[in-house]
């Protein structure tokens, strides 16, 4: 199984001189992607590549657009995302380098979308991006794959994903009673869809070292 130094030295591989690499880190909710993105990006940044972080997550429709669908409850749930926006912004990231690209982000305490949140300057050589449905096979998802360079896939048990997922619940304001029925009712079909689709990534890490 890749370390944590094996992970960045095959990250910074995909660098090229006059091309943007796009590297995709997929896993079911709770598995990590996020730890693993940010790790991968301070050990980047510290050995001076120049690399942005842009979560999949962004592209969460807010909670007034998923009451006109009449999708809140299913939050988090594949149709509960602007797979079209995401896959403009990736291919913005591509071509667009003589000035800023913003990407939004998810923030956890409103719950919702943050338009233009992360800034992506022109110098950056690689994005990392991650998210529940990079590898998935329906609707624009495959397109969004084939802007990718690279996807890795992080795997950890349902046990231990599944009690992450509810500390992060609580952390975040629900009560415990409701935080496991939202791991169970809600988190755990979108799991089952991402784990289904694993074995179609380029590399799959089992429990990846923080640090
Ligand atoms: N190696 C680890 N050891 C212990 N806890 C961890 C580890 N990696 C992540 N966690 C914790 O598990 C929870 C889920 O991790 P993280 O947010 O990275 O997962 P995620 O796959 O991005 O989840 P989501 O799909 O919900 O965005 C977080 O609360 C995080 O702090
Ligand atoms: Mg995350």
């Amino acid at each position: 199984m890749p370390g944590i130094d094996d992970l960045v030295q095959r990250a910074a591989g995909l660098v090229q001189p006059d091309r943007r690499a796009l590297l995709g880190i997929c896993g079911a909710p709770g598995a990590g992607k996020t730890s693993l993105a940010r790790t991968v990006v301070k050990r980047l940044r510290a050995a001076g590549v120049p690399v942005a972080h842009v979560p999949m997550d962004g592209f969460h429709l807010a909670d007034a657009a998923l009451r006109e669908r009449g999708q809140l409850a299913a939050k988090g749930a594949i149709q509960t995302f602007d797979v079209h926006g995401y896959l403009s912004l990736l291919r913005r990231l591509r071509t667009e380098r003589d000035h800023d690209v913003l990407a939004p982000d998810f923030e956890r305490t409103l719950e919702q979308p943050l338009a233009a949140a992360i800034i992506v300057p022109p110098a950056t050589q690689i994005v990392v991006t991650e998210g529940n449905y990079l590898l998935d096979d329906t609707d624009a998802w495959p397109l969004v794959r084939a802007e990718l360079d690279e996807v890795w896939f992080v795997d950890l048990d349902d046990g231990r994903r599944r009690s992450r997922l509810v500390e992060r619940h609580v952390k975040f304001g629900k009560d415990r009673a409701a935080a496991q029925a939202w791991v169970d009712e809600v988190d755990e079909p979108n799991a089952r869809r991402v784990i289904a689709r694993r074995d179609t990534a380029d590399l799959v890490i089992t429990e990846p070292a923080r640090g």
